[in-house]
Formats: C-alpha cells, structure tokens, sequence
C-alpha cells in the first residue's frame, strides 16, 4: 500500500532510540492517525517526501553534549517553518529542539527519573486546555535538562523540583515535553496527545482498518496485472493468514496457497489450519504432506542451527516445485508472493550509542524459515508492511477470520523441531510432544488463560527418568512445560501457574502419555533463556 494514499494526515515520528518509539505510533494510530517511525537521523528529503502534518523527534539515550549524538537534518526547521508543520519534541526530542535553537541543555543537576508530579503554569501549548496550577503524575527520564530555552519559547509547565517539563512557542510551533507522555505511567499522557495533535496541531484523523483494507486492495489491484498470478505460502500463523485472506479478496483464485505439511506440526495442526482456510476463508490450498522429506533430513542431527538449515532448505525445494507445477497448469511462471511482513520489521530503529550499528533495518532473520530460491525472481507483495500486530489482528476481523484463529500463539517456523531437544526422528519424540502439548494447551484453554499468556506450549527432554507407574517401576522421558507473558517476544516472563493448575496438568500427562513419568516447568525469563528451547 502507498503510504500516500491513506485518508489520514501523517504524524511522523523520528526516532532517536528511545524504547517508547514504537509505543508513540502505536498510541498515535490508536487515535486514528496514521503515524510513520523512521531514523531520527534521515535526510531532509527523505522527512519531506513522507509530507507530515506533525513531526515528533522521540527520546533516546543520548545527551546533546555527545559528539556525534543524532540529531534533525539542517534545513528541518526552516522546512517546518515554511511547510506549516507542527513539531513536538519529547525527553531527548525537547533537548534536541533546545540546543539546536540556541537554548541551552545542561548535565542534569536534579537526574530525574520515574514518577513525578508536574504543575502546569502557562494555559498554551500542549496544556490549553489545562488550568493554572493544574498538577499530574507523568513518567520522566532524563539526565540532562534545559536551563535556558530558545529566544521566543516559554516554559509551559515544571517539575515539583523546578526542572521544565514542558515547553512551547506556538507562533514557530514547536513544542516540547519533557516526559513520556505515551507510556500507561503517564496517566493523562493520552489526553495529552490527543488535545496536542486535534487542537493544536488540527490533525484530521482516517486511520482506520476499513480504510487500510479498502486502499491495501486497490493497491495490489493496481500492482497485479489482470492476467498474473500469486503464491503464498501459509505457515497456519496470524500474518500469514491474514495477508493471503486481503490479497485473495483483491484478486480471487489468482492466488494460489501451499500449505507444507513438515512432520513438525502440532497435534491435529494440518486439520485444523485446513479447515480454517477452506471452510471460513474460502481460500484455495494445496496441501503438502513432505514430512517425510523433512524427518528423513532431519535423522540424527542434533545442533539446533542445522535443524534450522535443513528445515529453511527443504521448504524452499518445496515450494520451488510447487511454482513450478503452477507454471505448468497455467502456462506462465507467478509473477508475485506474498509475505506477512508486519511494520516492527520494518522500521529502521536507531541504534543505541556504542553498538557501532548504523541505522539498519532489525530483520529477524533467524525467525524466518528460508529464504528464496534466486533464479525464482518473484517479485514481493506485503500487505501487512505498515501495520503493528494488533492492528493485524483488527483486519482479520474484518475479513471474517475466527477470533480464535487471531488470537493463536506464536508458533515457530521450524516447528516442533526446536521443542524437541536433539534427533527429531529418535523414538516417538514428536508423537509425545504433541500429546503433552494438547493436553497442557487445552487445560490452559479451558481455565481461562489462554489470552493471558503470550506463548505456552511444551518441550520434549532426551533425558529419561525413573518412576512408578501402577506397580511398576519405568524409565521414562522427562517433558518441561513453558509459559511465558510478554509484550513482542523480545524479552519475556514466566506465567505463574496456580500450583492446583500445575497438579491438574501433570497428572493428565502422566495418566494418559505412554512414555512420559515426569513433567517439569520451566521457570526462566528472556533474559537470561530464550522462549524456545532451542
Ligand atoms: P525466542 O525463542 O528466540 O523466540 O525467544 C521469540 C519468539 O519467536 C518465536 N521463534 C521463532 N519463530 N521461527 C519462527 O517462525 C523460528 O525459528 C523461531 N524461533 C523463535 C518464538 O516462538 C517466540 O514467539
């Protein structure tokens, strides 16, 4: 979808680093405004080709007193200036705005951070719409701190200790808060923004997930030729799910989907995610069953990364045939794929000081099974490129994929192979994960949990143990148990189970699994484990 196209005026975040970036565009967007993040440190060109209404210069882990530390090109504000554009600078933004317009930033005396309580001492700017005196609760963090503001800026608001907490000069319009006002911490940081970007700013607001999917399906009208074809491969996942169900309303059966059975599914997988795609989206799948392919490649490979490798290659050999089986049946190669590419992957972050990284694109590339074959040269179509997660999940909706269907668990590309620890193929390792599995998925199912936790599922462990069972003693194998809570993956807590649940599940395994006489849980975060085990 071109950006361009959306009914929405553009607020434009440029990061600097800090960790809420991402959560000011997805407050922003909750508004209805469409938002963009790019490198705090992007040419002036690249900042005006995206024509904003609002810009927004984000926090960071910088100090302006750094040499080299990132800043807005020169030109910026001279542009605002001419363009009509409003800029409002928070925590490192505000400093930035500051020093670059002949104020000055000093090393903080008064560090302030955590929960502060600010008072309001100018009705303008950001705080029009507050009184004199009027106090809040707001998240700060910051070591530096403005102590002499740019010639035509006033200080709108302070900090119980004195420090500025929010600056404005509304005939430049530029503003400044020293505060997040994005993150929960900041209880009125919402209404803050909203009165900002509405009132202040008269954004007009169009954001919508009707309007993305009206504009993202005339977009891959215009793109696809009347005559050509798409492939997509569904990996039973939420993404990709949802980018084959926008492109299949755009251009029918003209999109062909495979779905590849690898032998690492979990317990009625194929079932289920085929029953999802043809009963209630209509979609057109060829169904692959290569687990034997798969398994027979996999046979005695321990180290986690060869799983991987084997795994990635095998189903680009897969899908390769399955193309070309396609240019068979219809006489001309496709011409397009579609991928389920979501904006965090996307999103060119700043990178913190002393990583020595240049601005790059945060690709998890290991997260991604394979790549594709070169000679294929399909051209890519990624519908879901601008969106967060939940805003997936919002279109899903929209096109009619069951509720539970969006709100599924992550589940990794490789499968059961990275829960099942060492040979995938040794005895029946993966026909006891996915019993396990079941049983543990379904009692968090059934108890209410499952929307609590981000990701549960179990681990099958090489080990055996021995036990008890009825009147004899066994050797039997050890599974783990893993739950975890977490906002995007990246870093993660384990779920605390009632022990009464924990009893429950263990005994059903035990009771109905041959081959399992012991069930463990697994009570690291992310940091220092990972989620999956392997
Ligand atoms: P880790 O285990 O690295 O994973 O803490 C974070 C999230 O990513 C999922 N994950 C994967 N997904 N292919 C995938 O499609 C992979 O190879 C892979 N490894 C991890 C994991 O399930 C969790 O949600």
């Amino acid at each position: 979808m071109d950006p361009k196209a959306v009914k929405s005026d553009l607020v434009l975040i440029l990061d600097y680093g800090s960790q809420y970036t991402h959560l000011i565009t997805r407050r922003i967007r909750s508004l209805n405004i469409f938002s963009l993040c790019i490198s705090g440190t992007s040419s002036l060109e690249t900042i005006t080709s995206h024509n904003p209404k609002v810009v927004i210069l984000s926090g960071g882990p910088h100090s302006v007193h750094t040499v080299d530390s990132p800043t807005f090109p020169s030109g910026f504000v001279e542009w605002a200036q001419k363009g009509g554009i409003f800029v409002l600078g928070v925590c490192y933004g505000l400093q930035l705005i500051v020093q670059r317009l002949g104020g000055q930033v000093d090393v903080g005396q008064k560090q302030e951070y955590g929960r502060m309580e600010i008072e309001v001492e100018k009705n303008l700017g950001v705080f029009g719409n507050k009184k004199v005196g009027d106090k809040q609760v707001v998240w700060m963090s910051h070591g530096d701190e403005a102590v002499k503001l740019p010639y035509g800026f006033e200080v709108v608001a302070r900090s119980q200790q004195g420090a500025v907490a929010a600056v404005q000069n509304s005939e430049m319009r530029f503003f400044g808060l020293q505060y997040h006002p994005e993150v929960t911490h900041s209880p009125e940081g919402m209404d803050t923004l909203r009165y900002f970007l509405f009132d202040v700013c008269g954004v007009s607001p169009g954001w919508n997930m009707e309007n993305v999917l009206d504009e993202e399906i005339k977009a891959i009208n215009d793109t696809v030729g009347p005559e050509e074809h798409v492939i997509c491969a569904l990996s039973g996942g939420v993404d990709s799910t949802v980018a084959a169900t926008i492109v299949h309303k755009a251009i029918g059966d003209r999109l062909h989907c495979i779905f590849v059975d690898n032998g690492l599914l979990r317990y009625k997988e194929r079932e289920r995610v085929t029953e999802t795609f043809e009963s209630d989206l209509h979609l057109s799948v060829t169904c692959v069953d290569a687990s034997n392919e798969f398994l027979s490649k996999l046979k005695g490979v321990v180290d986690p990364e060869m799983k991987r490798k084997i795994i990635g290659k095998e189903f680009i050999s897969i899908f390769d045939a399955f193309a070309h089986k396609l240019e068979q049946k219809l006489g001309k190669k496709p011409a397009y794929l579609v991928q389920g590419t979501l904006y965090p992957d996307v999103i060119e972050s700043c990178p913190p000081p002393g990583s020595g990284r240049t601005h790059s694109r945060t690709i998890k590339s290991h997260h991604n099974v394979g790549g594709l074959p070169k000679d294929m040269k399909l051209k890519l179509i990624e519908p879901l490129k601008l969106l967060f997660k939940d805003e997936v999940r919002q279109l899903g909706r929209i096109l009619n994929v069951p509720d539970a269907f969006l709100k599924r668990h992550p589940f990794p590309g490789p499968g059961l192979a990275v829960r099942v620890l060492g040979d995938v193929t040794e005895g029946n390792a993966l026909d006891i994960l996915r019993q396990v599995d079941e049983i543990f998925i379904q009692s968090i199912k059934d108890a209410g949990l499952y929307d609590l936790i981000w990701q549960a599922f179990a681990v099958f462990l090489p080990v055996r143990s021995v036990g008890v069972q009825g009147d004899q003693r066994t050797h039997s194998h050890v599974v783990a148990l893993r739950a975890v809570t977490s906002q995007d993956g990246m870093t993660a807590d384990w779920y605390y189970f009632e022990h009464k649940f924990l009893d429950d599940v263990a005994r059903k395994i035990c009771n109905s699994v041959r081959g399992v006489n012991r069930v463990v849980q697994d009570i690291t975060s992310k940091p220092p484990s990972t989620i999956e085990w392997e």
